[in-house]
């Protein structure tokens, strides 16, 4: 396996620090990812905007996932968070990621992992701590349109099954493998790589319906996870019949300011989806831009949309859907015909309009959050 030391500084795939990828072609070269192809797309009974834009931007297997939908057979969909605060942009984007599969198919059913236990050793967090967040992002979830009927939802550090495959894991890697996956690290994050391989792997077990196609939802930052527990799904398939699970990778984005994520992050680059409206404002109105020195030279020249955080993170990303409004936005920056103020202030509108409907959906979803993460299931 590729060494983190070892690659070209191009592209850094830390997962518990800072990544930075230049260009995701060459990174779906040097790992074996793979993009995400005519046929693939396809294949898939409805498009999302996040694939359609290429944020989305690679796989690993997807095809098994893609059988699973035109065979109407189930498959899980596995993906976790380490509960270290309130959601956010970067937490949002997984979480759709997470619901878009969930909903394509009603054959489909999720794994939600709160990863307590990496927060505890990666961020320090105490166990009770991780608690309250994640009924928080969970209140999120259901709110953005998780369906509460099929997923399970679980502490790593309540659920017996994942320890125990990480456990059964820890036999299966050398040291020597694992230095050679993430670099030389304190030993429990080696020990919370195994518990996400035991995550990942957990709903294949007999208890929960023996090997199935799984797909895992992730941040390119998370692959060195997603290579680690696919080898051991192979070193342990003739024992327990796992079939080595499917990911799909968006791309790293930046903060608000234009900053690539930092391991210690800037709170002014970060929207959070429940802060007051107040300071979400002034987020936005103070989004690094692809503006400009003057006005003048601006209406001349055009903008720089293809730079502008503005544009890339907020519209395109995350809040415009309409691709013909997107394409129209685009060229009204390029060509000049709008200038950045006027242009934050018609993304502030629609993101306003985002995040109160977002809060009112979330504001009745507490009950049934707490139902969730005490009763694992609700079905
Ligand atoms: N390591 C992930 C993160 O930092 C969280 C996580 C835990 C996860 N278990 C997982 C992600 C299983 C995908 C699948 O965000
Ligand atoms: Fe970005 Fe809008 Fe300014 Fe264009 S006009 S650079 S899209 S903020």
């Amino acid at each position: 396996m590729e060494n983190i030391q070892n690659m070209s500084k191009d592209i850094v795939i830390d997962p518990w620090g800072t990544s930075y990828v230049k260009d995701y072609s060459k990174l779906i070269k040097e790992f074996g990812m793979r993009p995400f192809t005519e046929d693939i797309i396809r294949r898939l009974p409805k498009v999302h905007r996040l694939i359609k834009r290429g944020i989305i931007f690679g796989h690993r297997d997807l095809e098994i996932i893609l059988d699973a939908l035109e065979k109407n057979k189930e498959y899980a969909i596995m993906t976790g968070i380490k509960p270290s605060g309130p959601f956010h942009l970067g937490s949002k984007l997984t979480a759709e990621e997470f619901i878009y599969f969930q909903q394509l198919s009603n054959k489909a059913f999720g794994y939600y992992a709160i990863a307590d236990l990496e927060a505890y050793i990666d961020n320090k967090l105490p166990l009770e701590e991780s608690y309250k967040i994640a009924i928080d992002n969970l209140m999120d979830l259901l709110a953005m349109g998780l369906d509460p009927e099929r997923v399970y939802v679980y502490r790593q550090s309540e659920e017996h099954s994942v320890m125990k495959l990480a456990f059964i894991f820890s036999r299966g890697v050398t040291f020597n493998t694992l230095k050679a996956i993430y670099g030389d690290r304190p030993f429990g994050l080696y020990f919370s790589a195994l518990v996400q391989a035991g995550d990942i792997l957990a709903p294949q077990i007999p208890e929960r319906g023996g090997p199935k196609p799984t797909v895992v939802p992730v941040g390119a930052d998370q692959d060195p996870h997603i290579r680690l527990t696919r080898d051991l799904a192979h070193k342990y398939q003739k024992d327990l019949g796992f079939i080595p699970p499917a990911a799909t990778y968006h791309k790293l984005l930046r903060d608000l300011t234009g900053q690539i994520k930092m391991s210690k992050r800037n709170p002014m680059g970060i929207l959070y989806l429940n802060e007051s409206l107040e300071s979400a404002r002034r987020k936005i109105m103070n989004t690094f831009t692809g503006g400009r020195a003057t006005a003048e030279e601006q209406k001349r020249l055009g903008g720089k949309p293809e730079v502008c955080a503005v544009f890339i993170e907020l519209l395109s990303v995350h809040f415009v859907e309409d691709q013909k409004m997107l394409e129209e936005w685009y060229w009204d920056c390029k060509t000049g015909k709008i200038l950045c103020g006027e242009c934050k202030a018609r993304a502030w509108e629609i993101i306003e309009n985002w995040l109160k409907r977002h809060r009112e959906k979330r504001s009745k979803m507490r009950d049934i959050a707490e139902k969730l993460l005490r009763e694992h299931t609700l079905s």
